[in-house]
């Protein structure tokens, strides 16, 4: 894996391996414990539009980054115009450096309100929404899917298009709605995305392991790479990829997860912790019955203790 600084308009990032935005998954414990382990930057989860505009009730919670602008970059959804504009410009995302556009997520419930991946079929308007979001100064950065139905590639055209509108960055998922999280990303659609633009291009998709970085790095020749599922079932290859030194092993990682979940969430925190555990003990052996205890569990103290007796 070709390790580089990445520039981001006028921010300049520290590496080129990135954790990628992942609902119910990335908030501030999660974005720390990794950007600890040296992942160049972090996504929050995507956030509404105009739920900033209209003050939904968890917008502070799901932006909130331990004051670590440097890091963090805010992902938003939505498809209209002034609602993205002035969310770039509300008071929620004034510290961030970098604002992220969806237009990428599959989910039903975004996508039949024109939102999130629904816009990859509405060039123009995807267009528009760039431009008006770049109007706010921030630097504009957007992230898509290669289409919508198998044998789809819009990936050069709306990496053209964003350069052309004043995006600082593109990240390219190289699957189409339809495949959801599965298959192998298209490595050649990205690659003629990439040579098309002189933005940085970050290929996302089926990365796990190192291999994967490398070859998703040498098939594309993107700038660099997203991590999403690969980053929270193998939180250490933030720190291998990026010869970040640590002390963590997996059990003193997942206890500080936890207790730094429980800082954030107070009561919620042990049934919110049980969804990585699946992640963080796949192909572990001999973990059966502790697993099955965790996902009992509804206290943060057992849970800690059950962790160190993996
Ligand atoms: C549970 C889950 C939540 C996700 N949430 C977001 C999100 O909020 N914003 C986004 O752009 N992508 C989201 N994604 C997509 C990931 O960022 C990534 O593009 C996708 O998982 C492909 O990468 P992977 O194969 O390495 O997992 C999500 C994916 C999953 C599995």
């Amino acid at each position: 894996m070709r390790l580089k600084k990445l520039v981001i308009g006028n921010t300049s990032v520290k590496n080129n391996v990135l954790m990628a935005p992942m609902a119910g998954y990335t908030d501030y414990a999660f974005r720390s414990m990794v950007t600890e382990l040296g992942a160049g930057i972090t996504y929050t989860e995507l956030v509404s539009a105009k739920g900033l505009i209209y003050g939904g009730k968890n917008n502070s919670a799901l932006l909130y980054c331990g004051g670590d602008y440097e890091n963090t970059v805010a992902q938003i959804f939505g498809s209209e115009e002034y609602f993205m504009r002035a969310a770039c410009e509300s008071e929620y995302l004034k510290n961030f450096n970098i604002i992220d556009i969806n237009m990428g997520c599959p989910v039903p419930k975004v996508f039949k309100n024109g939102d999130g991946s629904a816009l990859l079929s509405d060039i123009k308007k995807a267009e528009r929404l760039v431009r008006e979001c770049v109007k706010s100064g921030k630097n504009i950065t957007v992230k898509i899917r290669i289409g919508l139905k198998k044998g789809d590639d819009i990936a050069t055209e709306f990496s053209k298009m964003a350069e052309d509108s004043g995006a600082k960055a593109i990240t390219i998922h190289g699957r189409v709605r339809e495949d959801y999280y599965s298959g192998e990303p298209n490595f050649s659609a990205i690659e003629r995305a990439k040579s098309a633009v002189s933005i940085p291009v970050i290929a996302n998709g089926g990365i796990f392991t190192e291999k994967d970085a490398a070859d998703m790095m040498d098939k594309t020749g993107a700038d660099g790479v997203m991590l999403a599922r690969g980053g929270i079932a193998n939180p250490f290859l933030f720190s291998s990829l990026t010869g970040t030194k640590t002390d963590y092993t997996l059990k003193s990682f997942m206890t500080e997860h936890l207790l730094r979940m429980q800082k954030l969430r107070g009561d919620m925190t042990a049934v919110e912790f049980r969804k990585f555990v699946p992640y963080y003990l796949k192909g572990k052996i001999g973990v059966k019955d502790i697993k099955a205890a965790i996902n009992s569990s509804c206290s943060v103290e057992e849970i800690v203790d059950l962790i160190a007796k993996l």
